[in-house]
């Protein structure tokens, strides 16, 4: 069968108001991009006329700016799931303009085949090639592509001449079939291959196809700052002292590692330190830090759902594709992030925090529990599965006007119960073992910083007896101070404290 050629408003005009559209992409990695752009031209054309015009947006997590930023500015979005990242889109969700599911991510798959969204209307994918008897090969990022090709209604696909028919070679991708007919996912190591090198599509739903040569446009993250640094450095000492002991195996255990600069900081210092061994990764993204730990043999294999890696780092990858696609493995983000796998393999979870309390309990994704900042992406069931999990946040925000460090946490997205270890550049708290006041001390100690240290003492102490301490007049006192004065502690003086 061949398919139509389209131009991307041609494309554009089969989507309709009110549409549930899914995307391809983890991150900017993989994400359909003139299409979406074409859809955001509409919408401004609609609106203009004084048509409704808006769409309900899937991708696999975050998506690139065209989705997160041009899509939204364009007003063309009424829902989103399951993770975002864009400045513009942030606004509108906290406007309540546009309604946000964050959720866990290995979840989508089975959210989307299970209809608890509805029907997808259409899915706009981006691949290299798709064969006459609908076989994609994907581009950077697997995601949740492979079942938005199964399940929705009528497909576009973006075909990227930019994108190297050769990343395929990384791809191994299965569907999983809906409960009760589930099997066990054999993978005992991360780079174990599964599936097959491309995902499925009924060529009867394709619509056509458009001609793309954009990249990924992945933005670099800057060197890691001191905070970081000393940050990683904690967390190095930490598992030298379990390797010591017995508690990690001498061959360390597959990493996981979370988004942001603090975990990209912390990746190159794992991978730099001498007394480190070569590690394995089994994560959801597979970031610019771990290309030249990998080309320097320090990393040994990958198993990731997206490359999310900047232009100069794809290059590198592509021009030594036979050297790299021995070593990485990209799957949908069902078995990416499955509860099951990073169990069975012992993931070791590194995750960044917003805030956490002195209980353990942590906040990845609202500011003062209301405004959403990016969303849990897949920190929840890497923390919750993990053989170790642990959580890093510098110890002051905005220049000390914020202890990241507080009370009580106004939103939770990793409780207590899976949260054993966290990281500040003050140092480290292990929590394994520990009932919820020894939590309480060790956490202020080791981890708040000097000029909150006292508050948080005051505050336990002053509490409530209970299992838990509490009070409950004044555990969001530091929330509302900041709301209201601009400080957690609007008597500290600041600027003499902190710089
Ligand atoms: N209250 C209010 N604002 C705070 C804050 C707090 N307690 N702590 C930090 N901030 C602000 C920072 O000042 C910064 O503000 P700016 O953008 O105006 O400079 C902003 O929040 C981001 O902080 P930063 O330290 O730069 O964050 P980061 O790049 O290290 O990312 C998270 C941290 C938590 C936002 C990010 O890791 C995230 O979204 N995590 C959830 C998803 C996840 O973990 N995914 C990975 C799973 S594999």
């Amino acid at each position: 069968m061949s398919y139509p050629i389209l131009t991307p408003d041609e494309a554009a005009s089969y989507i309709r108001d009110g549409d549930t559209v899914s995307f391809s992409g983890f991150s900017p990695a993989g994400a359909a991009k003139v299409v979406p752009r074409a859809i955001a031209s509409r919408a401004h054309d609609e609106h203009e006329k004084g048509n409704r015009f808006k769409v309900r947006v899937l991708t696999g997590a975050s998506s690139g700016r065209i989705i997160d930023d041009e899509l939204a500015q364009a007003e063309a979005v009424s829902w989103r799931a399951p993770y975002q990242s864009g400045s513009v889109l942030r606004r509108q969700i906290n406007r309540q303009e546009v309604e946000y599911v964050d959720m866990h991510l290995s979840h989508v798959p089975q959210a989307v085949s299970e209809g608890f969204f509805g029907r997808i209307n259409v899915a706009v994918v981006e691949a290299t090639e798709i064969t006459s008897d609908g076989r994609v090969f994907l581009t950077t990022s697997i995601g949740a592509s492979p079942t938005y090709l199964r399940y929705a209604e009528k497909v576009i696909i973006e075909i990227n001449r930019h994108q190297s028919e050769r990343l395929r070679e990384m791809a191994d991708i299965v569907v999983m079939p809906p409960p009760p007919k589930r099997y066990p996912i054999h993978i005992y190591d991360p780079l174990t291959r599964i599936g097959f090198p491309y995902a499925v599509v009924d060529p009867q739903k394709v619509i056509g196809l458009v001609e793309s040569r954009e990249p990924d446009n992945v933005t670099e993250f800057g060197a890691p700052d001191d905070i970081s640094c000393q940050i990683a450095e904690h967390v190095v000492q930490f598992f030298l002292g379990e390797m010591h002991s017995g508690r990690i195996p001498k061959t360390l255990l597959p990493i996981q590692s979370g988004v942001g600069n603090v975990a990209n900081g912390m990746l190159a210092t794992l991978g730099r330190h001498p007394d480190i061994p070569p590690f394995s990764v089994y994560s959801e993204v597979f970031q610019d830090a771990m290309v030249d730990l990998m080309a320097e043999e320090k990393l040994l294999g990958a198993s990731a759902t997206s490359l999310t890696i900047t232009s100069d780092k794809l290059k590198q990858l592509v021009d030594n594709i036979d050297f790299f696609a021995r070593r990485i493995v990209l799957r949908p983000q069902e078995i990416s992030n499955h509860p099951g796998v990073i169990r069975r393999l012992g993931v070791i979870a590194l995750n960044t925090a917003i805030e956490m309390d002195i209980y353990g309990n942590v906040n990845s994704s609202h500011l003062y529990g209301m405004d959403i900042m990016n969303g849990i992406g897949g920190s929840g069931e890497f923390t919750r599965n993990s053989y170790l999990s642990v959580f890093m946040t510098p110890s002051i925000a905005k220049g000390g006007r914020i202890s990241s460090i507080v009370p009580m946490c106004p939103h939770v997205d990793s409780n207590e119960h899976s949260v054993q270890i966290v990281v500040t550049e003050q140092g480290l708290a292990d929590l394994r073992g520990l009932g919820p006041m020894q939590r309480a001390k060790i956490i202020i100690e080791r981890c708040a910083h000097p000029a909150y240290r006292g508050y948080l003492y005051r505050y336990i102490k002053d509490a409530r007896l209970g299992h838990i301490q509490h009070d409950l007049i004044r555990c969001f006192e530091l929330h509302r101070n900041l709301l209201e004065h601009g400080a957690m502690l609007p008597d500290l003086a600041h600027e003499d404290i902190f710089n």
